[in-house]
């Protein structure tokens, strides 16, 4: 029996026990001091080249204090794609805006700038795209669309950290970019996130919102001017990060030699078609997928059930969150979002662990290309 392949598991072999330790040795393992904190914050600007990092409790905290620290509420709407994960939508909810749906391309399964056009008005105030599974959405278009009507784009890239355009990180070009380091992201801190601007001002209420926005007076009092969230980061998961953060590089070029050798091997496989990510990307595929079409003989569900028998664990794309019962009754431009129920319903996402060896790639690549039942 083969060993079973995980879909995406993290990689933990670098200084991660001794930075941790070095924590719990010092006592420093809560969010209130310890010099993780900084250096994690510190280097991961570095590495995105964004100027200012917050590291928080987990992505879902990011997008949410994204939201708030830009003053976004009530009477307010806000355009996001359906083919995502629920953290991305859930936090409009969160903040009390309005969630306007807008559907994806489907050559890439992100969301479709000429679409966002259509459903600009007088409340819109924010874009939020997904960088799916890694692919860059179009942010040249995007950005174009939020200058022209003044929004604010808040970066969901909790998937493509390591994916660029023209050499610049993802989430690095709108106004926030918010990046997620839970167990099965490309680099994790068990549950983490980031939330990064280059705007000095908007780091700091970020900041502030994110620490209960505390205030300590000169006799000790703490007092807080506003209702802010407790979703600072504790040192000891920085610690963690920081030790992941210096393997990213190496993870990310395992993550492109796993993408190349998929392709390599599947290209051209009947009813098999990989994502078209935009021109100047670069991309960090987190989870490779592909869309299993009509011609390929079984269905993705069936599909997954073979693969899963097999012991290789395949998972379908995101459920379209318009069809979700807590958002059924949002609004949809022509009722339907096609390419997001399509993508959604062709989506599988292989394998893509940074520690998959290429004797497991092939030998989930064999098993596609044997059940494809119209060779
Ligand atoms: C697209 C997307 N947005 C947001 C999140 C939320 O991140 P977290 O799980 O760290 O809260 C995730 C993943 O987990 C995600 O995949």
């Amino acid at each position: 029996m083969n060993k079973v392949v995980p879909l995406c598991v993290p990689e933990i072999k670098g200084n991660e026990i001794e930075y941790v330790r070095e924590c719990i040795e010092s006592g420093w393992v809560s969010s209130t001091g310890g010099e993780y904190l900084n250096k994690f914050e510190e280097e991961f600007s570095r590495v995105t080249g964004i100027k200012y990092s917050n590291a928080v409790i987990n992505g879902t905290a990011a997008l949410h204090l994204a939201l708030a620290a830009l003053n976004i509420g009530k009477g307010d709407e806000v355009i996001v794609p359906s083919l995502t994960f629920i953290s991305t939508v859930n936090v409009v909810k969160y903040v009390g805006a309005k969630v306007v749906f807008v559907d994806v391309d489907s050559r890439n399964y992100t969301i479709d700038p000429k679409e966002i056009e259509k459903v600009v008005n007088d409340k819109t105030k924010a874009i939020i795209p997904v960088h799916l599974y890694g692919i860059i959405a179009n942010m040249d278009k995007i950005m174009e669309i939020a200058h022209k009507f003044n929004l604010y784009v808040i970066e969901d890239a909790t998937e493509a950290l390591g994916s660029t355009k023209r050499g610049k990180m993802a989430g690095s070009f709108g106004h926030i970019g918010c990046y997620s380091f839970n167990g099965n992201k490309l680099m994790t801190t068990g549950a983490g996130g980031m939330i990064c601007t280059d705007d000095e001002d908007l780091n700091k209420r970020i900041d502030h919102l994110k620490n209960q926005t505390k205030t300590v007076l000169e006799n000790g009092s703490i007092i807080h001017n506003e209702i802010g969230f407790n979703y600072r980061m504790p040192n000891i998961l920085a610690a963690f990060g920081l030790a992941q953060l210096e393997q990213l590089e190496k993870f990310i070029i395992r993550k492109k030699e796993i993408t190349t050798l998929y392709k390599n091997e599947l290209n051209g496989l009947m009813g098999i078609k990989f994502p078209e990510s935009n021109e100047d990307d670069d991309i960090c595929q987190w989870l490779n997928c592909v869309e299993v079409f009509e011609e390929y003989g079984i269905a993705r569900d069936e599909l997954i059930k073979v693969m899963n028998d097999e012991g290789v664990i395949c998972r379908p794309f995101f459920y379209p969150i318009h069809k979700m019962e807590a958002y059924s009754s949002e609004k949809v431009i022509g009722d339907k979002l096609i390419n997001t129920e399509l993508c959604s319903k062709r989506g599988l996402n292989l394998p893509s662990s940074v520690g998959i060896t290429n004797n497991e790639i092939l030998r989930i690549c064999s098993i596609l290309k044997k059940n494809v039942k119209n060779s």
